[in-house]
């Protein structure tokens, strides 16, 4: 092999495992010892301490008490709060150096000198969690900058179930560590997912041809965990054109249907970015394969190319 190539190639291995690694300083180990970390394990230990922590909550009365208006402009609800507090307490104990950007929580920093951002919703899905409905999650990611477009780690827990998605920048999507991939073959049941809770009436009718041509709609009230299944091939498009997603539902599952092989718009089929804003509202598209992008372009009165 030519020596500059592999020069080149060793060169980006060892800047994409530097990348993933963090400096944690050790309350045990004194001050100024520091221990390397990987990123994505900190987000699985993270929201298996909430599964941990909410999961004989889930579906009780406690979990619906009121506690306020959140940041992302919702109510918070018993069980978001315990689950950020779980992940924050972590993230403290650990001396895990960054700002939390979380949906109820709002800009946390938790260091003087945070060298990148976690962007949680600890609860996604809380209707459900809260009625007891089996579909919800804990979606946490993390990027180095101020943009969805370079978060370089993503974990969702499935809450009800234990079943753990994850994914590194460059690296595929895992569910409990073994690979998947969104599905690219012709499916026996092509299943379209879509989210049209509160839907504007200006923005329906754009809709009408995707849920008119198909007799196999899903929606499960979970945008996290639905990027998570179609991840996993068992959805192959979802589609949310409601223009009210925030940045914290969908980071994690933007990397992970990204890393699993599937290709994720906005409304205008462009590439899909936002920075970490609580006012940016987001719509996007996540397809399967180009011929189902393609499609539903169509049926969106988009150009079919991509
Ligand atoms: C909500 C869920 C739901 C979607 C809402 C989101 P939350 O997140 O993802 O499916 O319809 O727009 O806000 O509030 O439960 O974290
Ligand atoms: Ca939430």
């Amino acid at each position: 092999m030519d020596s500059s190539l592999l020069l080149t190639q060793w060169h980006n291995f060892f800047a994409i495992y530097a990348f993933s690694l963090f400096f944690v300083t050790s309350n045990k180990l004194g001050p100024r010892k520091e221990k390397l970390v990987k990123i994505i394990e900190v987000l699985e230990e993270a929201a298996k301490r909430v599964h941990k922590n909410v999961k004989h909550l889930a579906g009780t009365k406690e979990s619906g008490t009121d506690h306020g208006m959140g940041a992302g402009g919702d109510i918070s609800r018993r069980i978001d709060i315990v689950a950020e507090k779980t992940v924050l307490d972590y993230l403290r104990e650990i001396n895990f150096e960054c700002t939390v950007f979380g949906e109820e929580c709002g800009m946390v920093e938790l260091s003087p000198n945070p060298k990148g951002f976690i962007i949680m919703d600890a609860i996604d899905g809380s209707t459900n969690a809260v009625r007891g409905l089996p579909f919800f999650c804990c979606s946490l990611a993390y990027t180095p900058e101020d943009k969805l477009s370079s978060v370089t780690d993503g974990v969702i827990m499935d809450l009800h179930n234990g079943d753990l998605y994850s994914a590194s920048k460059g690296k595929g999507a895992y569910m409990n560590g073994k690979k998947i991939h969104v599905h690219k073959e012709k499916p026996i049941y092509f299943v379209v997912g879509v989210d049209i809770s509160g839907i504007s009436p200006d923005v329906l009718p754009q809709l009408a041809p995707i849920l008119s041509a198909s007799n196999h709609v899903r929606h499960f009230g979970a945008v996290a965990l639905e990027l998570a299944i179609f991840a996993r091939g068992l959805v192959d498009v979802f589609v949310d054109l409601r223009r009210k997603l925030r940045i914290t539902d969908v980071a994690a599952g933007y990397l992970i249907a990204l890393e699993a092989g599937g290709y994720v718009v906005d409304e205008n089929g462009m590439p899909l970015d936002s920075n970490l804003s609580y006012d940016k509202r987001i719509s996007f598209i996540a397809a399967a394969n180009e011929e189902t992008l393609a499609d539903v372009r169509k049926k969106l009165g988009l150009s079919a190319k991509i």
